[in-house]
């Protein structure tokens, strides 16, 4: 699947790539802040895009629901969408899982492109085949996996995304450079997010995906090595899921950038990790995304949400840690002390 990174011009280079794929029928998919902060960004050359029919749903994960998809599936129906059309997803994760998904079933399968406009879409969604929606009170509960005809990144749009979504993406690209390279890794922790600068932002996105794109071509179907996407995620869903159960949610790369700072500390103490990378990478964690608010008395809970992370079997829970910066042991197994003692590990340093 091809991945561009564009500079400038976005409307053209998309409106050449929808005149090689000739569709019949071209639909976007945008939800109301992407219609209103990024449409007009690929209708503006004069091109087919002009002419596509524009679908739009709500904002934020709360609208990733069966009640969308129907309204994606019924809008293509009733505007002529046959198998040689192609959808368009400008949108963050929410647009590209949902639209992926929804082009995925219609017809038993149409053709769609990737415009993500979020950091995370950039660098995690928008790539690597995963599509679906929320369903029956759990997260990406129904969906596929197929892969979009092509991904097109622009950075610019990230000029009007909100410092906080810009850290929570941020979260996944140090993932990503914590399994590549010492190299990747002392690029990020250098990296300026409250003075972003743009033009290494987009060199350092475009490793990023490298970084997945390799890990994902190596294992599409999460048999192996893709698990060590879920670096980070482990105790990270749990503060996600905490969070959530306290009527507090917190953006899904601010528990990930915690849920790191706890599995480097594990690391260190059971797979050989640098003690002194795990201490500048929690440095850098704590001064970027501050502190989570819990205390000892969710210690419990905590662990029964990592116990029923569907990515375990067999009751026990299955961590990716690392051995080194680049150095993935996955399916390792600790006891309750351990993970208690790596949450106590956050808490000091609050
Ligand atoms: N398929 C995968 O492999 C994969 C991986 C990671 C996450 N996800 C999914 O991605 C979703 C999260 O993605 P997200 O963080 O992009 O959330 P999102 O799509 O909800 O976007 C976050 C917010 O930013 C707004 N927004 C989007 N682009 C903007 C722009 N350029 N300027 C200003 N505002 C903009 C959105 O309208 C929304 O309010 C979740 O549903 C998650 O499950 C999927
Ligand atoms: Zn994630």
């Amino acid at each position: 699947m091809p991945i561009s990174f564009l500079t400038k011009r976005l409307a053209d280079h998309l409106g050449r790539l929808v005149d090689l794929m000739s569709p019949d029928r071209l639909f976007v998919l945008v939800d109301e802040n992407t219609h209103r902060l990024c449409l007009s960004r690929l209708t503006e050359g004069g091109t087919r895009l002009a002419e596509a029919h524009v679908i739009t749903i709500g904002a934020t994960d709360s609208h990733k629901t069966l009640e969308s998809l129907a309204h994606v599936w019924k809008s293509l129906s009733e505007n002529g969408a046959t198998r040689h059309s192609l959808l368009i997803n400008l949108g963050g994760g929410m647009v590209t899982d949902l639209g992926g998904f929804a082009a995925a079933t219609f017809k038993r399968g149409i053709r769609f492109v990737n415009v993500p406009t979020t950091l995370l879409s950039m660098v995690d969604a928008a790539v690597g085949g995963k599509t679906g929606i929320n369903f029956n009170g759990l997260k990406n509960e129904v969906g596929c996996f197929r892969e979009s005809e092509a991904v097109v990144v622009d950075i610019n749009f990230l000029l009007t995304l909100d410092q906080q979504n810009l850290r929570s993406g941020y979260a996944e690209m140090l993932k990503h450079a914590l399994l590549e390279s010492d190299r990747m890794w002392a690029e990020h922790l250098r990296f300026d997010l409250d003075n972003p600068d743009y033009a290494a932002l987009l060199s350092m996105v475009e490793q990023s995906v490298g970084t997945k794109q390799r890990i994902v071509d190596a294992d599409p179907h999460e048999k192996g090595l893709r698990k060590a996407l879920n670096l980070g995620h482990t105790v990270g869903h749990a503060f996600e899921s905490l969070a959530l159960e306290k009527g507090q949610p917190v953006l899904h790369g601010y528990a990930v950038a915690w849920g790191l700072l706890c599995e480097l500390y594990l690391s260190a103490k059971h797979t050989g990790f640098s003690t002194q990378q795990m201490q500048q990478t929690a440095a850098f964690i704590r001064r970027n995304y501050g502190a989570f608010a819990f205390g000892c008395q969710d210690y419990e809970t905590l662990y029964a949400f990592m116990q029923h992370d569907k990515k375990n079997q067999g009751g026990e829970i299955n961590f990716t840690l690392l051995g080194g910066i680049g150095d993935i042991r996955l399916d390792c197994h600790l006891t309750k002390e351990d993970v208690f003692d790596s949450l106590d590990f956050l808490r000091e340093g609050a």
